[in-house]
């Protein structure tokens, strides 16, 4: 079984007529992304918010109606990937570097649900190596102060060449190891004046959809619903 599919398809369930949607970004957002073009083919009634440029483009060649954020009041539900989760719903997200929109959108939308396969889901959060967002101005020195708490900091490279987001910014993946300190990393990094936005997402959704070799798992953050 493609856990990824099988997960982001069964997402799609939740997606009622009439509602604005939030697509996320990566290789799992791909399916449900796909699934949702499906939906519009058939006639249901929606509007979507991309997360990325890549998912604009998946959902223009779907014909996917889309919107911009700043023409929306909210967003009835988001649903994208993650990069890990632990079971008090702290994740880590930004592996394709769309972290800023993703996070702009998890907390317009009324409802959030995150996809992925069974490796995403530990019992700590920090091994897969923590993105964060920074202005290109001055970030030499950004980078030196996040040396300076020890937090491994690795700009991302893209063909030899520093990436840049959609944003127009760096990403640099902080290789911190785990399980990692939550409050201590915020207090730190968001101290730092060029960064931007953490790939850090406390709490923030509503259910996971996990898909396993055998079956696709619906588990329910009690705590927001
Ligand atoms: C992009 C993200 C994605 O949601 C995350 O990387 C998803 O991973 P996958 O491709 O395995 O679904 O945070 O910035």
């Amino acid at each position: 079984m493609n856990k990824k599919k099988i997960a982001g398809e069964k997402a799609v369930e939740y997606i009622k007529d009439g509602m604005i949607l939030g697509l996320g970004t990566g290789s799992t957002a791909y399916y449900m992304i796909n699934k949702v073009g499906e939906l519009v083919k058939k006639g249901m009634k929606l509007k979507a918010v991309a997360t990325s440029k890549s998912t604009e483009i998946l959902a223009e060649e779907l014909k996917i109606p889309l919107v911009l954020i700043d023409e929306v009041d909210k967003i009835d539900l988001a649903i994208d990937g993650v990069d890990e989760i632990d079971r008090e719903f702290n994740a880590i997200k930004g592996g394709g570097g769309a972290l800023f929109r993703e996070k702009i959108v998890a907390n317009l939308a009324k409802k959030v649900i995150w996809i992925m396969d069974d490796s995403k889901l530990v019992e700590n959060i920090g091994e897969f190596p923590l993105p964060v967002e920074i202005l290109p101005y001055g970030y030499k020195h950004t980078i030196k102060k996040l040396e300076n708490y020890s937090l491994k900091p690795i700009i991302r490279m893209r063909e030899n060449k520093i990436f840049i987001t959609d944003n127009g910014n760096y990403i640099v993946d902080l290789h911190i190891g785990k399980p990692i300190n939550i409050s201590d990393i915020y207090s730190k990094i968001s101290r730092i004046p060029g960064v931007l936005e953490i790939g850090l997402f406390i709490n923030m959704c509503n259910f996971i959809i996990v898909g396993t070799n055998n079956e696709v798992k619906v588990i329910e953050n009690k705590i927001l619903n």
